[in-house]
């Protein structure tokens, strides 16, 4: 069985000129990467004045996100496009100013701290399937999975929607991707990054709104004090650095809130998007993952930590999604001093871009690189984890991973218990900003699983 080829876009044939490349990067950063940075480990070129290399191998990546990570800091563009929103969080930070946080942040998303918030994540998973049985039609799944992941983020880290208002806050959020969040034809034409872009300037309302809410549910956790279960907030408001005890002022808190509230749910809301739509388009998989999904949960109307043990093909199918659709398919690094990539000299003030999404489609490293297949992730296959990457590696990986497996694990799980999938509009096509985003919106036919197959009955 040759398996559902889920919708991809075509590469060029040759890395494209400046023009052609300000014009594909405003429109979807996919249109920019060429044919061979799916068939060679590296690839080099020039746009205006600078140099740029993509790395999309498992030795070069090492290199870059482990073994010389000192050489390899963030780039300015990235860091600009998010400094507005979350200063110098442990997002954006470098050196010692990173490390500090790091080393007080990655407890705050210990196994045993994230399991404990599994329960808010399975109430938020029943509230998600009890809105989409109740939509008319077919549903807009991109819309439904943004709301079903802010849900959860609001839920564990500022105590429910209550001093929250989330319409507001989602159309904040929605204005600082359109704007902020688009690399601005200036970044290519390399201006200093202290020039204001126009997107900056019209993203700052946004950025006002995001910082007046949050600030105010941090302000209400205070005043409140302790009581009641503990979450993602009062974890992180007791954080501290182990060795020298330092906690966060109330900026690092404000920032890094805000990004974990940005960044934590677009990414997890839309590996699920893309995995209903590849469900809804591979009936055997879904056939498999539902009966599974539904004998796990029982009489149970939502998963819950236990739910999903007994459901790893959901697992299966997340880690597929993650390959074909990493929400952050593209990173970008400078280069400090110079270094040798593979064959390649890279000299200081070059661009390094670690191509997630080519790495991952790659055809020296995937027998069906373009293929949806979830048993690519079976457990008695042998990996290289280093060709699997959607959380970064080394010591910058995601420290949300965790969080953000057992919120999109509860959700699928939960979801594909209940319901049956089925395409209803057109496939859309992935787009990539600053996530990889299907456009047009995902609509699905949704129908209740007959109640027998939700109860696992034979
Ligand atoms: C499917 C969901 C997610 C994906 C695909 C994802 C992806 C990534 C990637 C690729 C990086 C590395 C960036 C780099 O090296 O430049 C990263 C870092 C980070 N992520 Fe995530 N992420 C996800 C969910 C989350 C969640 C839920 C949170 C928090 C609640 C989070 C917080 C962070 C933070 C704070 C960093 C920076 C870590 C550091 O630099 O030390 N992410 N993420």
């Amino acid at each position: 069985m040759p398996g559902f080829v889920p919708p991809t876009i075509t590469p060029p044939d040759r890395p494209l000129g400046v023009m052609a490349s300000l014009r594909a990067v405003r429109e979807n950063v996919l249109g920019v990467l060429p044919d061979i940075a799916f068939t060679q480990p590296i690839v080099s070129g020039r746009t205006g004045p600078g140099r740029w290399h993509m790395v999309q191998g498992a030795e070069g990546l090492r290199r870059v996100f482990r073994d010389n990570i000192e050489n390899y800091p963030k780039s300015e563009v990235m860091i600009r496009m998010l400094r507005s929103a979350v200063g110098r969080s442990l997002f954006t930070a470098e050196g010692p100013e990173w490390r500090w946080q790091r080393r007080a942040i990655a407890p705050v998303f210990s196994t045993r701290n994230v399991m404990a918030l599994a329960p808010l994540m399975t109430r938020t998973a029943e509230r998600a399937a009890d809105r989409i049985a109740a939509v008319d039609g077919p549903v807009p799944i991109v819309r439904e999975m943004l709301s079903a992941t802010f849900d959860v983020i609001c839920e564990v880290a500022l105590s429910g929607r209550d001093h929250f208002d989330a319409e507001v806050y989602g159309a904040a959020i929605t204005k600082y991707f359109q704007t902020v969040g688009r690399a601005s034809l200036l970044d290519f034409l390399d201006a200093p990054h202290w020039v204001p872009r126009p997107g900056e300037i019209l993203g700052r309302g946004a950025v006002r709104t995001m910082h007046r809410m949050v600030a105010r549910a941090i302000e209400e956790r205070r005043r409140r004090g302790p009581g009641g279960a503990e979450d993602l907030l009062d974890y992180m408001m007791k954080a501290e650095e182990p060795e020298t005890g330092r906690r966060m002022t109330e900026t690092d808190l404000l920032h890094n809130m805000q990004f974990f509230i940005v960044a934590g749910h677009e990414t997890t809301a839309l590996a699920l998007s893309w995995a209903l739509l590849m469900l809804a388009n591979d009936p055997a998989a879904q056939d498999r993952a539902g009966a599974e999904a539904a004998a796990a949960l029982g009489s149970a109307p939502a998963a819950g930590a236990a739910e999903i043990d007994r459901a790893p093909y959901a697992e299966q199918v997340l880690q597929e999604t993650l390959r074909l659709y990493p929400p952050v398919g593209l990173l970008a690094r400078n280069v400090l001093a110079e270094d040798r990539l593979y064959d390649r000299t890279i000299l200081p003030n070059d661009t390094v871009f670690l191509n997630i999404y080519a790495l991952h489609r790659h055809r020296l490293w995937w027998a069906k690189p373009d293929v949806f297949d979830p048993d690519t992730f079976a457990p008695e296959k042998p990996r290289d984890r280093w060709l699997h990457l959607p959380f970064g590696a080394g010591p910058r990986i995601c420290v949300g991973a965790n969080f953000a497996m057992l919120q999109a694990r509860i959700i699928l799980t939960t979801l594909l218990a209940r319901f049956r999938f089925a395409p209803a509009g057109a496939l859309p096509t992935p787009v990539m900003h600053m996530t990889i985003r299907p456009e047009p919106e995902v609509m699905l036919r949704v129908t209740p699983r007959a109640p027998g197959e939700a109860l696992g009955a034979a």
